[in-house]
């Protein structure tokens, strides 16, 4: 008997390069081997007929942030991370929101409190920046990043977090001294806000038309103005849930250029439509798919397919932020039903994500194993601050692993979510390829859709500066 304490086998071991047939031995939670043949270890896991791949990392999931006056959120860490791991994933990185007037700081505090013990899988934070005072800017954000919180995400729309231009470009100018990764939700403010009001005078209230009050065209604007402030202040920037054609071609147009800007997209652009927005006539109903940016048409998900082929796209994440559908605290609340306006942003998402990417683009032919892995782990990792620690399967990394039958056919249905949310947005949606068991550092967590892990289990990653985030060229000021 060899001295591992599991060793997992007989699987096919997909890593963002490679496919191969071989064993995983794990010792004290990292992986200690990959081998055509291993000894048995301390334990044994038959793996035969299923794929091995690192577990997912969803770098854009929220998480038990504030209400703004508007309903709860229907996950905290305990339930958000349950849901996770039961959808293959080890990794989630949530955001910690600074509100306006506060401290971040004290804002991130805050989110240690609901996230420490509680949490079923590992977690960093991205840090929301929604008052980027002199103070913010010289002090706070310089300390965080080197406290491992590497990554910032700014907003362009929504009455409580909009950053106007002078000062997106203070925090990137910010985020370079820093050596941090910025984030930017792309949707003109202003654009919106016209739409709305013209909108709700025309009486059209109904949650079809949070859509039609965000176009593509806001979202590509936006898309252009991030790109050239980035340029301006020579800052890589990730753009995060891209909806669509315009704003996928915005980003492929700088990065041909050759300016450093990411991509991000989710599973509602290749898997919802604005047509579901229109509920069952029009009604309330269409409430449950309302999030920003919403989702577009047919051809928009061939043209987000077009961006993942290419490359134009490096991360695939759920963009998680669920609320209830039903009752006072729901998407559904008083307030929301007298306008589209109120209706909280956002859907549940994060259990979902491996099974909709693995059988609309590996089943159906649209990406390779390994892109598949690339997409929902690795380069997450990598893009993060998290490699070489998280993402791969080889001696080193964290044993952080999904077990996939890759011919398991389902049908997608609350019933089967672990989320808090009492809706999932895919129900219905038949998917080929599915978890079976997810391992955190060695930890059977979750297994066949029951849960075996404990909330403390997973634990606060202090994340690396990403590579991604190294500023392109000098600057004269
Ligand atoms: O509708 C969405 N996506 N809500 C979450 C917040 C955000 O902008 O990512
Ligand atoms: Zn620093
Ligand atoms: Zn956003
Ligand atoms: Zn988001």
């Amino acid at each position: 008997m060899s001295d591992f304490d599991l060793v997992i086998r007989g699987g096919t071991v997909v890593t963002a390069a490679d496919t191969v047939r071989a064993d995983v031995g794990i010792r004290s939670g990292r992986i200690a081997a990959v081998a055509d043949r291993l000894e048995d270890g301390a334990a044994r896991v038959d793996a035969s007929g299923l794929l091995v791949m690192p577990g997912g990392i969803d770098s854009h999931v929220h998480l038990a942030q504030p209400a703004f006056g508007g309903p709860a959120m229907a996950d905290g860490f305990e339930t958000g991370t349950r849901s996770a791991i039961a959808g293959g994933n080890t990794t989630v990185i949530p955001f910690a929101l600074q509100p306006r007037g506060a401290s971040l700081r004290a804002s991130v505090a805050d989110y240690h409190k609901e996230a420490d013990g509680r949490s079923y899988c590992d977690y960093g934070f991205h840090l929301i920046i929604s008052d980027p005072t002199a103070s913010v800017l010289g002090q706070e954000l310089p300390a965080l990043v080197d406290d491992g919180y590497t990554s910032f995400k700014v907003f362009m729309t929504y009455d409580d977090l909009v950053l106007n231009d002078r000062q997106l470009l203070e925090v990137f100018d910010c985020a370079r001294g820093c050596g941090a990764l910025v984030m930017v939700h792309c949707e003109g403010y202003d654009a919106i806000r016209f739409m709305t009001e013209r909108l709700e005078q025309a009486g059209r209230k109904a949650p079809y038309y949070h859509a039609v009050s965000r176009p593509e065209s806001v979202e590509r604007e936006a898309t252009h103005r991030a790109i050239s402030h980035a340029e301006l202040t020579d800052v890589p920037v990730m753009i995060v849930h891209v909806s669509g054609r315009e704003p996928m071609e915005q980003i492929r147009w700088a990065q041909r250029k050759g300016l450093k800007v990411y991509g991000e997209t989710c599973p509602q652009y290749i898997a919802l439509t604005a047509d579901d927005l229109k509920g069952l006539n029009m009604d309330e109903t269409g409430g449950k798919y309302v999030c920003s940016p919403p989702p577009r048409d047919h051809a928009s998900w061939e043209a987000i397919w077009e961006g993942i082929r290419t490359g134009v796209f490096q991360t695939f994440s759920s963009d998680h932020c669920p609320f209830y559908y039903e009752g006072e605290q729901g998407k559904l609340n008083p307030k929301a039903r007298t306008s589209f306006r109120w209706v909280p942003n956002g859907i549940p998402g994060v259990e979902t994500r491996l099974p909709i990417l693995y059988s609309k683009g590996v089943v159906e032919g649209r990406i390779s194993l390994n892109e598949f892995v690339a997409l929902t782990s690795t380069n997450h990792a990598k893009m993060y601050g998290l490699y070489p620690r998280k993402g791969s399967i080889a001696p080193g990394f964290d044993a952080d692993l999904v077990l996939w039958d890759p011919n398991r056919k389902e049908t997608i249905r609350q019933e089967l979510m672990h989320h808090g949310a009492d809706y999932t947005p895919y129900e219905g949606m038949a998917v080929t390829g599915w978890p079976v068991a997810t391992y955190l550092r060695g930890m059977l967590v979750a297994e066949e859709g029951r849960i075996v892990g404990e909330p403390g289990d997973g634990g606060f990653l202090k994340r690396g500066l990403s590579p991604y985030a190294v500023p392109a060229h000098g600057r004269e000021i």
